[in-house]
């Protein structure tokens, strides 16, 4: 049995609450991150369900007028976090940032629809949510998907989630630095550099937030205009199980539109995805749209497409590769194949293993009756917390607890699998 409870999980989420959102993890990240905050409602809805609804509905009152919701929200002004809203400079009522995120918000408000005890509160926020979460979705397929192929393409690596993933290596190479502004990174103060990207990869990452910017943050042109533009099938898979779960829920709140166009969201989504797959490697790779060339590079990205209804056979095949990962990893499971001469497993996001990437990847091979490999996700994720504490990300060999401390979404996994773990006694 498990020594840590949900009253360490609560107190950890509760002292990262600054009222209607809730911060990552105090000074390394000190605003309101978009899917961050989709996950981290899964856990307070476990001790009270309307902080959950704001937590997403916080997020949501700062869409934008076409549809993107943005990846930061400074709701106030802290100068530990670089880039800060002077160089987003978005021109927002509250300053965002001008890139998205991994669009989990689908599928945690069904969740959250589907558990909740007081139906009368779910219905009334769930309502308000479902037209702004699909025009959200539509959002992609428009701006991200311009040519109607059924998948999006991310323009900046910090939109994956995954920001510093060796899927990236490649496209990032290409993003032209000269004219990069001076600057100072915050994130070092923080964190241990060992586990943060490299300078040259944030020099890069900031040439992308001035190229957009000198176009105005104008969405319909971005996808044309950036140098970086990557078809991840992770993001995918998030956006399409998301698709699938508003469609579903759209059903239940008697929204037939919204149910018809996204179930045909999903399900061309999925359809499209098997071109990413390879065979050869046992899971999807990612795209390099500027290039029409596949990346290879095994990371986790194209594992967590398990978290989309992908077809039996594929979701058995990924659960296959996961055990053989479960050979040379102690803890499932590590972002990035630990065979290949790339892989670091404590930084970030080219080696260590993540909590939230457990719980979807998890969560999509349990539906898909890969029990066995889903539960054994499960146990490695709490020996974690276990051994480790609520950190960011861990070293899958030694379970070393790496980048911020007392993570707000770590403790909302932690609060769903010891639920799960629970009922399954
Ligand atoms: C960061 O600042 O490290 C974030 O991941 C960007 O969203």
């Amino acid at each position: 049995m498990p020594t840590i409870g949900f009253d360490d999980c609560v107190a950890v989420i509760r002292a990262n609450d600054i009222g209607n959102y809730t911060v990552p993890t105090h000074g390394l990240y000190p605003f309101q991150w978009n899917w961050d905050s989709c996950l981290t409602a899964l856990g307070q809805a476990h001790f009270d369900e309307a902080r959950a609804w704001t937590e997403i509905d916080t997020l949501f009152a700062n869409q934008w007028e076409d549809g993107m919701v943005p990846h930061i929200v400074f709701h106030k002004q802290d100068d530990g976090y670089f880039p800060g809203p002077e160089v987003w400079r978005t021109n927002r009522p509250t300053p965002t940032s001008g890139i998205t995120q991994p669009p989990v918000a689908g599928f945690a408000v069904r969740r959250l629809f589907e558990r909740a005890k007081d139906r009368s509160l779910a219905e009334e926020r769930a309502r308000a949510l479902l037209p702004r979460i699909h025009a959200w979705h539509e959002w992609f397929f428009r701006c991200r998907d311009p040519q109607g192929s059924g998948l999006v393409a991310i323009l900046h690596p910090w939109e994956s989630g995954r920001d510093n993933a060796i899927d990236w290596d490649a496209a990032l190479e290409r993003v032209p630095t000269d004219g990069v502004m001076p600057f100072t990174r915050r994130d070092l103060l923080h964190a241990d550099p060992d586990h943060r990207p490299t300078q040259a990869q944030y020099e890069r990452y900031i040439a992308l937030v001035q190229l957009f910017r000198g176009l105005g943050w104008k969405n319909e042109t971005l996808h044309h205009a950036s140098p970086f533009k990557v078809v991840d099938p992770g993001f995918n898979a998030i956006l399409f199980r998301s698709c699938a779960d508003l469609a579903d829920l759209a059903d239940e709140l008697g929204e037939p539109t919204i149910a018809t166009s996204a179930r045909a969201r999903a399900t061309t989504g999925v359809e499209a995805l098997e071109g990413l797959w390879s065979d050869e490697c046992r899971q999807y790779l990612c795209f390099d749209r500027s290039i029409g060339e596949r990346i290879d590079s095994h990371s986790v990205g194209g594992l967590l497409s398990a978290f989309a209804p992908i077809p039996a056979q594929r979701a058995a095949d990924i659960a296959a590769r996961i055990q053989e990962l479960a050979n040379v990893a102690s803890f499932l499971v590590p972002s990035h194949d630990p065979t290949d001469h790339r892989y670091d497993g404590r930084r970030y996001w080219r080696g260590p293993t993540w909590l939230i990437v457990n719980y979807m990847i998890a969560d999509g091979l349990s539906t898909a009756r890969q029990k066995t490999v889903a539960e054994r996700i499960v146990a490695d994720s709490l020996r974690l917390i276990e051994e480790s504490g609520f950190a960011e990300y861990y070293d899958p060999q030694t379970g070393e607890p790496c980048g911020g401390g007392r993570f707000t979404w770590t403790a909302a996994i932690a609060m769903e699998f010891l639920a799960s773990s629970q009922g399954a006694q």
